[in-house]
């Protein structure tokens, strides 16, 4: 074969299928400094608006506009709401990719994915210490097994008064929970068998220590792991149907089907059968617009609507959250992500860092400030502040340790914005607490109780504030408190 697979891209000799933007794509990828190259490569360089050094936000502006996404930033600028427009989702416009539009590959079928690791090798090594690819493991007589390089994860032992034996597989375990599906095919509840079932990771940031913890203590039956449930969490899902009756291994909780357990290759890229004969052809769906992604990292039908629980954001609404975020409300997730590494445990898995846009910012008041709890230990960055834990998986810290006003999940929101009033989370959801609040121009904000209190709480290094006075700081930060 002509093709030598170099590191994760690939190099092509003697073809001319690998435009000069890919290759930079590509170089730009490997040297994590080097990041904005993919994003200048992919939307600024195509001779439109040329530039010289660093990415700035009002280039940024620029290069959306000029990629033909004026409606997105017209919109924002304008203020009014802030709907995804058409032209973004699924924009290739920029990108080689050849089939960017059939996610079934005109109609092939599912090969599994150590298929594509055969020719793919490197891009099947690092998309393995990914959470996808451990979103549900069939279990072999004993715990599944995770990267060393994932160093939380794990499910040592099934819920007490059970053996491996008893489960068929573990959901997750990865990075921050697992679950325990039984041999019939239903997911280990405390409400059915009365002891805890959910098995939570440490997680330092927010004082979680490994352990049992109860699912759904209150549901009285038995919980089906049906298409439902697994559609998230496999390869290939398909919704029991009567084209389709058929349960997963024959076992009754499993109504549906899938081609392989976990979010492996086939799940993002459609079925193979088509191009592992034709290669070069290069048949195979590459989407790049959220939606993509969002099909699973959005809770609610309708990905406009935030859902909330407990004064915590559902987990599994990345896209949502985007979607009110703002600024940041049409753009991509690989504009941050590399689809195939990991952000919770490869550093590799962020492609642009916030200042390689936002290049101008600097950290208002905490530069060179380093937050220590217990065993936890966070340099103050963009997103320490931007991101905060307003979301809750699978545990959330203790108002015994933290306080009755820090507020403090276990998941990173991505709406990126803060509202600096004195409010809390309270003001942040609907009046019966179901989801998140949005203004006019269909954007959300959070609370100082989640940005400012989860750190500013006294238990660790930071001093303890109230919501009032963190919110007179907070208030115009930047232009204050630039250093
Ligand atoms: C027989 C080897 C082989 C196998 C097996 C294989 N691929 Fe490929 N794949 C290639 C080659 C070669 C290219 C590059 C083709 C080119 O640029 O001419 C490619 C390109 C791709 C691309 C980029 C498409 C584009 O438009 O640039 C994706 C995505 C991809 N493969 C995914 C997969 C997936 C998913 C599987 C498993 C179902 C798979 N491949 C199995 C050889 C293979
Ligand atoms: C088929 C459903 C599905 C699709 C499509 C999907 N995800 Fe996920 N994603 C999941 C599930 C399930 C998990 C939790 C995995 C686990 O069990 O640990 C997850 C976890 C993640 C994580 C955290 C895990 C880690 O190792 O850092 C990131 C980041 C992520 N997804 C990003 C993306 C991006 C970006 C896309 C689109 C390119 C995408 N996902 C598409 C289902 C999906
Ligand atoms: C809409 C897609 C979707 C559905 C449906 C879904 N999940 Fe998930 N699940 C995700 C995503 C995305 C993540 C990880 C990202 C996050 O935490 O926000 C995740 C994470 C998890 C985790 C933690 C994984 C880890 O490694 O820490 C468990 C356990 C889990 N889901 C179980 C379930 C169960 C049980 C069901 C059915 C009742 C279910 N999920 C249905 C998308 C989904
Ligand atoms: C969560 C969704 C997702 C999963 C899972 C996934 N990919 Fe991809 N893949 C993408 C996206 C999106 C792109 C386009 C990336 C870009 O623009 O940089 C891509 C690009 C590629 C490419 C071409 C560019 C490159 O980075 O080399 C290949 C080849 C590829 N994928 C193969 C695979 C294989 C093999 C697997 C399984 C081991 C896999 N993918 C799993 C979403 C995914
Ligand atoms: C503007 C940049 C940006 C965009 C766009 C973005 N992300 Fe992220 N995302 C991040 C950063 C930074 C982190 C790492 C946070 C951390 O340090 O834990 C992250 C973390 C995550 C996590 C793990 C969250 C956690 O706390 O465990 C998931 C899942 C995720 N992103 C999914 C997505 C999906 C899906 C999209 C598109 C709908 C998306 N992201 C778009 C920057 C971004
Ligand atoms: C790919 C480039 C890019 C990356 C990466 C990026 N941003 Fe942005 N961001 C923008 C653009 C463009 C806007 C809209 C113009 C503006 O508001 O300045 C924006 C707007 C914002 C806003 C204002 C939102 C609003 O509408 O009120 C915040 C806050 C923000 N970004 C924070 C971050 C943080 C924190 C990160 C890192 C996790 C980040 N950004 C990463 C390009 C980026
Ligand atoms: C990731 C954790 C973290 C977050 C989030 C955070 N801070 Fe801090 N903050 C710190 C640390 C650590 C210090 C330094 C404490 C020291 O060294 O005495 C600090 C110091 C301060 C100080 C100086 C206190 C003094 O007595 O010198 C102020 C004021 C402050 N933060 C306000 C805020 C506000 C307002 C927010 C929210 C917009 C915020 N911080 C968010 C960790 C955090
Ligand atoms: C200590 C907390 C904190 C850190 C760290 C932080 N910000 Fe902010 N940022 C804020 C607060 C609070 C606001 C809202 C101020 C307001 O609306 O009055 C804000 C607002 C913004 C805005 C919206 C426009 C504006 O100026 O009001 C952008 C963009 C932004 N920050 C980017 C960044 C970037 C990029 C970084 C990292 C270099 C960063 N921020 C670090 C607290 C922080």
């Amino acid at each position: 074969m002509r093709l030598r697979l170099a590191s994760r891209g690939w190099t092509l000799s003697g073809s001319g299928h690998q435009s000069p933007e890919r290759k930079r794509r590509v170089a730009g990828k490997r040297d994590i400094r080097r990041k904005p190259a993919r994003l200048r490569s992919g939307l600024c360089s195509r001779g439109r608006w040329p530039l010289t050094g660093r990415c700035s936000v009002k280039c940024w502006l620029a290069c959306l506009v000029g990629s033909g996404l004026a409606g997105l930033v017209a919109t924002n600028l304008a203020g009014c709401p802030s709907e995804t427009p058409s032209s973004l989702i699924g924009d290739t416009t920029s990108l080689t990719f050849n089939n960017t539009t059939d996610p079934t590959n005109a109609n092939a079928t599912y090969l599994t994915s150590a298929a594509c690791k055969a020719c793919h090798p490197d891009v099947g090594a690092e998309q393995g210490g990914h959470g996808h690819a451990h979103a549900l493991t069939r279990v072999e007589g004993g715990p599944p097994s995770y990267p060393a390089a994932a160093t939380r994860a794990g499910v040592p032992n099934p819920p007490p008064g059970r053996t491996w034996a008893d489960v068929a597989y573990v959901i997750g375990g990865y990075f921050k929970r697992g679950l325990f599906v039984d041999q019939g095919g239903y997911v280990m509840t405390t409400g059915v068998l009365g002891v805890n079932t959910q098995w939570n990771l440490a997680y330092p940031r927010n004082g979680t220590s490994p352990g049992f913890a109860a699912y759904e203590p209150t549901l009285p039956s038995p919980q089906p792991f049906d298409y439902t449930c697994f559609r998230c969490h496999v390869t290939g899902a398909q919704a029991p149907s009567a084209n389709n009756p058929q349960t997963q291994d024959n076992r009754p909780g499993m109504a549906g089907t899938w081609a392989e357990p976990g979010v492996l290759c086939e799940a993002c890229h459609g079925p193979g059968s088509n191009h592992v004969p034709r290669p070069h052809a290069r048949g195979i769906y590459v989407g790049l617009g959220a939606e993509n992604c969002g099909r699973c990292h959005a809770l609610n039908d309708d990905p406009n609507v935030i859902l909330a629980a407990d004064g915590f954001i559902q987990s599994y609404q990345q896209w949502s959250e985007l979607r009110a975020s703002g600024g940041h409300s049409g753009f991509q997730c690989l504009m941050c992500h590399d689809p195939h590494a990991s952000t919770t445990y490869d550093a590799s898995g962020l492609l642009n860092d916030c200042t390689d846009c936002h290049w101008d910012r600097t950290i208002p008041l905490h530069t060179g400030k380093v937050f220590v709890w217990v065993d936890y230990v966070e340099p103050v960055v963009c997103r320490s502040c931007h991101m905060p834990l307003a979301t809750k998986n699978a545990a959330i810290a203790a108002p015994a340790v933290v306080g009755d006003q820090a507020r403090l999940g276990d998941t990173r929101t991505h709406i990126f914005r803060i509202n600096p009033d004195p409010v809390d989370y309270q003001t942040m959801l609907s009046a019966d607490g179901s989801h998140v609040v949005k203004d006019a121009a269909g954007r959300a904000a959070a609370t100082v109780d989640f940005v400012c209190l989860r750190c500013h709480h006294g238990a660790g290094s930071a001093p303890a504030f109230t919501v009032p006075s963190a919110s007179q700081i907070a208030e115009n930060m930047h232009a204050r408190l630039a250093r």
